[in-house]
Parts: structure tokens; sequence; C-alpha cells
């Protein structure tokens, strides 16, 4: 696949019937939020099954709090960046013609301002119980022992979030695969597309005659399968990309 330039990127308005974006932790890097895979990625020194599984959860609950509190600290640090301002334009632009998918769960997107992500992965900043599912926000919770427990059965809270070995909500994955479906153009933004099932999605919407284009400065298992291939950082790529299209909207309207 040759690597695409943004001025020879060749998308018409026809392209902008449906726009469906799927991001990955590419897109927080630049904020400061560490990805999970590749150079300085998180699993390179943690192991996912001792952090991020149900069975950790069940054994070391306070770990994998402890762990989760890290996080969220390293999030609450950071903010948006142009990445993220570029998608919430897009929206601006196509309004219900784009759909935002992320498997973030940094809520950097709702920061930035887009108003209905699809969050695949759930939020680290919510909670819920492990036994009765009830949903509690943060300052109805006492963090002083980890776990907190719940309010209503003393059952252990956990972060709101899909854990490796669990399902994801079947709502949520059926409006994705939907809208990947229904896509005419479908954006791969700063994901190793290795997690499933979102690394599905890219692929679904290829399939269904979706233009299909990735942006990861690195190879992916989808970067063969592309029509378009950018190579820069998404905070680089994505401000421009963006510019590109309001100009095809602003054209196709006139
Ligand atoms: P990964 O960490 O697997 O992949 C991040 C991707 O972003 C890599 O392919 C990088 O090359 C790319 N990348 C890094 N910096 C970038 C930048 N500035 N611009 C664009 N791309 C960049 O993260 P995900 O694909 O999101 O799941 O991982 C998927 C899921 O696996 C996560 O949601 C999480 C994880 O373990 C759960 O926790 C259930």
């Amino acid at each position: 696949m040759d690597l695409t330039e943004i001025d020879s990127f060749d998308i018409s308005a026809d392209h902008l019937r449906k726009v469906v974006a799927l991001t990955g932790a590419g897109i927080s890097a630049e904020s400061g939020v560490p990805t999970f895979r590749g150079e300085g990625g998180m699993w390179r020194q943690h192991r996912p099954e001792e952090l991020a599984t149900p069975q950790a959860f069940a054994s070391n609950p306070q770990m994998v709090w402890e762990w989760y509190l890290y996080r969220r600290q390293i999030i609450a640090q950071s903010n948006p960046n142009a990445g993220h301002d570029a998608l919430v334009e897009l929206e601006k632009v196509l309004k219900d013609r784009f759909i935002l998918i992320t498997q973030n769960v940094d809520g950097l997107h709702r920061r930035a301002g887009h108003k209905n992500p699809i969050e695949l992965h759930g939020n680290i900043f919510l909670n819920r119980c492990n036994s009765c599912s009830e949903r509690y926000p943060d300052d109805t919770l006492d963090f002083d022992k980890l776990p907190p427990l719940c309010l209503n059965c003393q059952g252990q809270i956990r972060p709101d979030v899909v854990w490796f070995g669990e399902g994801l909500n079947h709502v949520t994955i059926e409006d994705a695969f939907l809208h990947s479906q229904q896509a005419t153009l479908f954006l791969s933004i700063g994901t190793s597309a290795v997690v499933h099932p979102a690394a599905a999605l890219p692929v679904v919407a290829k399939d269904s005659g979706a233009l299909l284009v990735e942006i990861n400065p690195d190879r992916t298992p989808i970067t063969s399968l592309a029509d378009a291939v950018f190579t820069d950082s998404s905070a680089q790529v994505l401000p421009d990309l963006v510019n590109k299209i309001k100009q095809i909207e602003t054209k196709s309207k006139n």
C-alpha cells in the first residue's frame, strides 16, 4: 500500500454520505496517555491478565483499583489534542452523518466536546457494582478503602470498563457494526486493530463498500486492506483531513 498525501487523497462528496471513525489509544498518545501496545505501551510493563481481567479483580481487587486510579490520574492531567478537536469539528460539519466509535476509556472525546461517542470498552471514570451492576458516580463512593463497596448490596465496586474475557454491551456493539456496514468512508485511527470485536469493524466497513482510511505510524492487520494510509500522527493528519472534508462539503452545497 502506498502512503497517501492529503493533497492527493481522492475523495468525493459521495464518500461523505456517512463517515464512521474508529479510534484507539493512539489518538490519545499525544495527550500524554500511554498506549497499550507498541513503543512505551502499557502492556510492555504489565501483563493484561494480571490487571484487566475479572480473575485479577476477584483475586486482588485492591491492586486492580490502584492501577485504574493511577491511570485515571494520568488521564485527568491530560487534555484532548488536535486530533480529538478535529473530530469534534467533523461532527459539526457532517452532523448525524458522522459516527464516532472509540475503544478508549479515557473520555477525551467527550472532554473535547464530542456529544455522543460510542464507547465500546466503557469509561474509566464510571463505576459499577460487580454483583448487582448498580452504577455510581465517584462522589457517592468511599475510595479510602479499596475496593469501594456497593451502597445497595455491599458488593465490590469495579471500574465500568470491559476487561479481557468479557463481552461488550450487546446494544453498543450491534450499533457499531450497523454503522460500520453503512459507512461510505471509514477512518481507522490510532488502533493496532488486534482486539476483537472492534478490530472487525474496519473490515466490515470495507466489505460493505466503504473507502477505508488508516491513520497510524505503524502497520496493522488492516493496513493492506486500506485504500489510503497516513503514517503521520493523528494530531497532525486529522486537522488537515477534516479541512479537506469541509472543503468538499462546502463545494457540494454550492
Ligand atoms: P494499542 O495500544 O493496541 O494500539 C495503539 C496504536 O496507536 C498502535 O498501532 C500505534 O502504532 C498507534 N499510535 C501510536 N501513536 C499514535 C499517534 N500519535 N497517532 C496515531 N496512531 C498512533 O491500542 P488500541 O488499538 O486502542 O482494551 O487497543 C485496543 C484495546 O486493547 C484497548 O481498548 C484495550 C486494550 O488492551 C481493553 O482494555 C478491553
